[in-house]
């Protein structure tokens, strides 16, 4: 039986599973894979930090020049996937990416650490390398320019959110009879359609 849900629902479900797991998770609770699909319809995925979670997407941040940015410039559908192995549970998230505001990275980038700062202007992330002594190169540079002063976010660095227009939360159960949920956005009553998957 299909039922709905309030357009809120799902993200109200995801951070009380997030807060779950910060309490049970050894580190990074709000890992999450994101797998991009590039020009040639390849699919690749990779770990990043979800940064924000609420009713306009979820948010993660990272060099403009990776790998997966390039891949959402070419083809904006994504998916994550969260798993817990504390909680054992996982939720599937599927939607379109769309770039954070300027001002929404600004003031994420500034509470970063010092050095992590310094960091996202060092790397060219996703490119190949000499050594690791060209990345340290980078890394003196850098903080030498910048001194005690300010560090301004690279423009070759931002965030992105995930706009779901679908979500599955799975619960373990004994004997491998889990349980399903999914939420399929109906797009035009601004809602969910619920509905239970077999295992
Ligand atoms: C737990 C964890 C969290 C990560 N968080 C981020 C992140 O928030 N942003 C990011 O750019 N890379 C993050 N990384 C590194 C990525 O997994 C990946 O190595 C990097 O972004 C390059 O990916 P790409 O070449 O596919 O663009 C994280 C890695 C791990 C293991």
């Amino acid at each position: 039986m299909t039922k709905t849900a309030d357009f809120e629902a799902p993200f109200g479900l995801l951070n009380e599973w997030l807060a779950e797991a910060e309490k049970s998770e050894p580190n990074d609770p709000s890992a999450v894979a994101l797998a991009t699909v590039d020009e040639a319809h390849c699919p690749s995925v990779r770990m990043v930090l979800m940064k924000a979670c609420n009713p306009q997407g979820l948010v993660f941040y990272t060099n403009l020049g990776s790998r997966k940015a390039q891949d959402l410039k070419a083809n904006p559908n994504a998916a994550m996937l969260f798993h817990w192995k504390t909680l054992r549970k996982q939720i599937r998230i599927e939607g379109k990416v769309v770039p954070t505001g300027g001002d929404e990275a600004d003031k994420y980038f500034a509470s970063r650490a010092r050095t992590s700062r310094i960091g996202a202007w060092a790397s060219k992330q996703s490119q190949p390398m000499e050594g690791r002594f060209e990345f340290e190169a980078a890394i003196a540079k850098y903080t030498a320019k910048f001194g005690a002063g300010d560090i301004p976010r690279p423009e070759f660095w931002s965030g992105f959110r995930l706009v779901p227009r679908y979500f599955e939360f799975w619960n373990d159960r004994r004997f491998r009879l889990h349980e399903r949920i999914t939420y399929s956005l109906d797009a035009e009553k601004n809602q969910w359609d619920l509905t239970e998957i077999y295992p």
